[in-house]
């Protein structure tokens, strides 16, 4: 499977949601930028469209491409918000932050009126848990934050779970927020729902990669086209 063609037609599929005068999230990724991509697309088209990055890099191409960027304190109002994700169970939960924007993601995902998650089909899995679990925290007394998510972890039944501050070329990843993130090595996560509300009430963390109940809709994408996966209702 060429998951790049599984990319670009999943993005396509959410662009038939575009309607004139929208005001996008726009998601952070390899998927999510097949998206800007497109929404650039239409407003050289003459579309008016504006966009709420959810990280620099977005920030950047959707500038390049002519997206009138709004900042995230300037508008209450999201119309539409499209972002890819790290993994995607049957009830539509979601494990995300491999781009490390996860709170900018969630964010805005959280006050759109729609939240559409495009993926390719690798991404559709039966639970949650083989990618590690992103998790973003304030640098200050990092070290105590990151012992009381191994006590909340070890309560939740992770006693083997390994943490680690991400890191490249052994320098620690900042978020464009200034924050750090632990990968937390899970497995396989039976209660999603449970464990995001249980990271979130540590002092420190500033919001977990687990995003549940939020996505309104996933299409996913595969060299052979899309399918979609919607609530059950
Ligand atoms: C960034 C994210 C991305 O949406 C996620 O990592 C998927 O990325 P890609 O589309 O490149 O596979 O959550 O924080």
């Amino acid at each position: 499977m060429d998951q790049d063609i599984g990319k670009r037609l999943a993005a396509e599929e959410a662009a038939k949601y575009l309607e004139r005068g929208m005001v996008l999230g726009l998601g952070t990724g390899s998927t999510a930028a097949h998206f800007v991509d497109i929404a650039g697309a239409r407003v050289a088209e003459g579309w008016p469209l504006k966009g709420v990055p959810t990280s620099e890099t977005t920030r950047r191409q959707a500038a390049l491409l002519g997206i009138e960027i709004i900042e995230p304190d300037e508008t209450t109002v999201i119309d539409l918000a499209v972002d890819g994700a790290d993994e995607a169970d049957p009830g539509l939960n979601l494990i995300k932050g491999g781009g490390a924007a996860l709170l900018r993601e969630k964010i805005i995902a959280h006050a759109a009126r729609k939240f559409i998650v495009i993926a390719d089909k690798s991404k559709r899995v039966t639970a949650l848990g083989a990618f590690p679990l992103p998790v973003e925290i304030s640098p200050y007394a990092w070290a105590l934050t990151v012992a009381a998510m191994r006590r909340v972890l070890d309560e939740h039944g992770f006693s083997q779970a390994k943490l680690a501050i991400r890191a490249s070329d052994g320098v620690s990843v900042k978020t464009d927020g200034g924050n750090l993130i632990v990968d937390c090595a899970l497995e396989r996560i039976e209660n999603p729902g449970v464990l995001e509300k249980a990271l979130n009430d540590i002092p420190g963390v500033l919001e977990n990669g687990l995003f549940c109940g939020m996505a309104d809709m996933i299409i996913y994408g595969s060299d052979d086209g899309v399918s979609t996966a919607a609530p059950r209702t």
